[in-house]
């Protein structure tokens, strides 16, 4: 792992630039086509390392993947259908990537086969126990650390099957709901997840493309067992809006910029940002608005201007949690206070991003954020300080909004920097594009 320099923007950012592939519908696109009898091809597949752990997951259970070329963002994969996973060889790793994890687990627990997991040392400090716990009440026999909440964990076959259950998650978590619809899907009865505000519903609309139907209640949603997957013949990814986040927010602070992003998902479960930023006075127009694989997508226009502070509450947080590092960056260049409210899930991502911001901050902008529990306040207009160094802690969404605070402000070097490639591998370059 390397450190990077990354300079400030002194003539602001312009140009446009091509969204990668979401990573949430990346990692469904090839879990489901795993479970078709027919191929799917995927275009604009995310080629992060988490979705390309979860490629090499199904790799090792039997499921044909091939990628078109080097740049792995189309490929074909050919299952074996619902009941035709294979025991695999070995350990499977989930690397960083909590959604391989959860949502396999929830998938692993319905096979007549052992399988156990691993992950890197993040992984390791994850909370599972989420998932662990209401799949044992569906009948699924997990194991693993620290009661069986953490990796590693093993799965053994499930003695008299999966049962239907309705679960009401305490977490608002697509992880979780996930999961519990993958399980279900081979259940003896209806499973029903209620949550207490809904998270991205992904999975639900991946389902429908697939010829299954769940039904939502309000912030409940129901799947019945499924007997068969009709799978269309392609998948179209849309752009991750959080990956388009980091240049949403760049084009805002930074004067004189403006961006085109283009094929930017949009889907409402995911746009939170979108609603902050405007809410703070960004200029963002969408443009070219349309339908990419059953999601919402259009390209946004994104001009400098003066952001002012803003109030996000709880109930806000599933539609914009991994935005949250990079929105305290843009608090930082706002007028006045951005108080965010309930943010406990930041804690338990990929590292503390909670713990971390306040650590990088009271290096980079001293006195800019206050935290009191799990709320936090960050008052804008503060000095910055040169030339410092950032602990990205390995976590890529932190390396990407601190590399934005310092084309922002006066430069400054990222610490174990390469982590970006989990979500976005050509971060970096087009960052030195758009400096040009
Ligand atoms: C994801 C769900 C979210 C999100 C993560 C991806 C998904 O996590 O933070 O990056 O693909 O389902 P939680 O389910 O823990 O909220």
């Amino acid at each position: 792992m390397s450190d990077r320099f990354i300079p400030q923007a002194v003539h602001g950012l312009h140009g446009s630039i091509d969204i990668p592939g979401d990573k949430s519908i990346s990692h469904r696109s090839i879990m489901f086509s795993a479970l078709a009898d027919t191929p799917v091809e995927i275009s604009n597949f995310l080629p992060g390392q988490d979705c390309l752990s979860t490629a090499a997951c199904f790799q090792a259970m039997g499921v044909d993947v091939q990628f078109a070329d080097e740049s792995k963002t189309r490929l074909t994969v050919r299952g074996n259908g619902l009941h035709g996973l294979q025991e695999p060889p070995h350990i499977l790793d989930a690397g960083n990537s909590g959604t391989t994890l959860r949502l396999m687990l929830g998938l692993m627990a319905a096979q007549p086969f052992l399988t156990t997991f691993t992950g890197d040392a993040s992984l390791h400090q994850r909370p599972m126990g989420r998932v662990v716990q209401p799949l044992s009440r569906m009948g699924a026999t997990i194991y693993g650390r620290e009661g069986n909440t953490k990796l590693p964990l093993t799965v053994v076959p499930a003695r008299g099957g999966l049962h239907g259950i309705t679960y009401e998650s305490p977490v608002a978590s697509a992880q979780v709901k996930s999961a519990l619809l993958l399980a279900g899907m081979y259940a003896d009865g209806p499973t029903t997840v209620v949550e207490p505000a809904i998270s991205r519903d992904h999975t639900e609309r991946m389902l429908a493309a697939f010829g299954v139907e769940t039904q939502r209640e309000g912030k409940a949603v129901t799947i019945n067992p499924v007997e068969k997957f009709t799978a269309p013949a392609s998948i179209a990814v849309p752009g991750d809006i959080s990956s388009a986040a980091y240049w949403l927010v760049a084009g805002s602070i930074i004067p004189g910029s403006e961006l085109l992003l283009r094929n930017v998902g949009l889907n409402p479960t995911r746009t939170g940002i979108i609603d902050v930023l405007q809410a703070m006075g960004a200029n963002l127009t969408l443009e070219n608005e349309r339908e990419s694989g059953g999601e919402p997508a259009a390209d946004i226009r994104v001009r400098a201007t003066q952001l002012h502070g803003t109030t996000i509450s709880h109930e806000m947080m599933p539609r914009l949690i991994d935005e949250l590092p990079v929105i305290a960056v843009a608090a930082l260049f706002a007028e006045g206070e951005t108080q965010v409210l309930g943010a406990h899930e930041l804690r338990v991502k990929e590292s503390d991003r909670l713990q971390g911001l306040q650590d990088a901050f009271s290096l980079a902008v001293p006195g800019a954020m206050q935290v009191a529990g799990d709320d936090f306040t960050i008052g804008g207009g503060r000095q910055f300080a040169a030339g410092v160094g950032l602990p990205s802690r390995l976590d890529h969404r932190m390396a990407m909004s601190f590399a934005i605070l310092g084309a922002a402000a006066h430069g400054l070097t990222i610490q174990d920097a390469d982590c970006v490639d989990i979500s976005y591998p050509a971060f970096y370059p087009t960052l030195e594009r758009l400096l040009k």
